[in-house]
């Protein structure tokens, strides 16, 4: 039987055995007990290191004498966690996906003439520690109205296969969670836990990077940092997701 072949079956199998539209199950769910402990303990999770360098961030004074906690609080807590779970969001106006790096950014240019590149480190910390004033919020992205091309161009991404391996992001995350594949156990993709640190690389991936590292997985020249594509499928991803609770920063492999 064609490989081809094999997929069709297998996925008809699971379309009879599971229900294929079922409910978002988070990512958490999917990993090993010791690690869920690890994400759980403040005193373990790798990832609150990346909170406190954001925070530190957060309060840091650029060359106009200025910081970000002088208008959003010293621990952040003038933001507005219902609206931060709306993140990424659509910009009528300008026709944009507004992801929260793309939003932090924005704000960052107001405060100095040298803002941060799209996914640099320090950007990765101040985006985790502005998602973790939101930990625990469930996360609620708006779907009706214009951004809802946008995400229908994200779950076309979605269900296309890419690479050698070529298969789709539904294939696995669709199809066969709760499989094993290489030692671990496959997950729905779900986005609510990002960015999250990742054990396999010892650093803190947001859900662009997660999806790169997806795609590197497939072999797969992976969407470029920036593009419309990356940005469609992270809004995809992430409306997914509507109905989880926010749990940056998650542990995960
Ligand atoms: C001079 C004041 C000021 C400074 C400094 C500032 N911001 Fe903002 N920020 C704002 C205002 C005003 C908004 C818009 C709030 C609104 O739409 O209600 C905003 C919005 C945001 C949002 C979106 C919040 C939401 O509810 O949608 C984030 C995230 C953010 N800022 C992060 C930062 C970060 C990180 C820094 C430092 C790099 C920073 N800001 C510096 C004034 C500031
Ligand atoms: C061959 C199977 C496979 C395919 C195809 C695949 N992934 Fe994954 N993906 C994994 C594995 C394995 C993991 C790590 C375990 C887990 O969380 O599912 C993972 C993790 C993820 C996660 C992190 C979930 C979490 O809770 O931490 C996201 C998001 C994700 N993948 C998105 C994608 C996207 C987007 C695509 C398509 C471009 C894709 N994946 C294609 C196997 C796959």
């Amino acid at each position: 039987m064609k490989l081809d072949n094999k997929i069709i079956l297998i996925a008809l199998l699971a379309l009879l055995t599971t229900k294929l539209y079922a409910e978002p199950v988070s990512g958490y769910e999917y990993i090993k007990p010791e690690t869920r402990t690890m994400q759980d303990d403040d005193f373990s999770n790798p990832g609150l290191l990346a909170v406190d360098r954001g925070q530190e961030l957060f309060n840091k004074k650029y060359e106009t004498d200025k910081t970000c906690s002088d208008c959003h609080g010293k621990e952040g807590e003038m933001f507005n966690k219902k609206r931060l779970a709306r993140y990424p969001m659509y910009r009528n106006r300008s026709n944009e996906i507004i992801t929260l790096q793309k939003r932090i950014r924005n704000c960052q240019a107001t405060i100095t003439e040298n803002p941060l590149q799209t996914d640099h480190p320090d950007l990765i910390s101040l985006e985790t520690f502005v998602r973790n004033r939101a930990h625990g919020e469930i996360v609620n992205i708006q779907t009706e109205g214009p951004v809802a091309e946008e995400i229908k161009e994200g779950e076309k991404l979605y269900t296309t296969r890419y690479g050698l391996i070529d298969m789709s992001c539904q294939h696995c995350h669709d199809f066969y969670p709760g499989q094993m594949i290489r030692g671990q156990k496959i997950s729905q993709g779900q986005a609510n836990g990002f960015p999250a640190y990742r054990l396999a690389t010892g650093e803190m991936a947001n859900l662009h990077l997660r999806i790169q590292q997806c795609m590197t997985l497939l072999r797969a020249e992976p969407f470029a940092t920036d593009s419309k594509e990356i940005e469609q499928l992270g809004l995809y991803l992430m409306s997914r997701s509507n109905g989880l609770a926010i749990e940056t920063p998650a542990v995960r492999y």
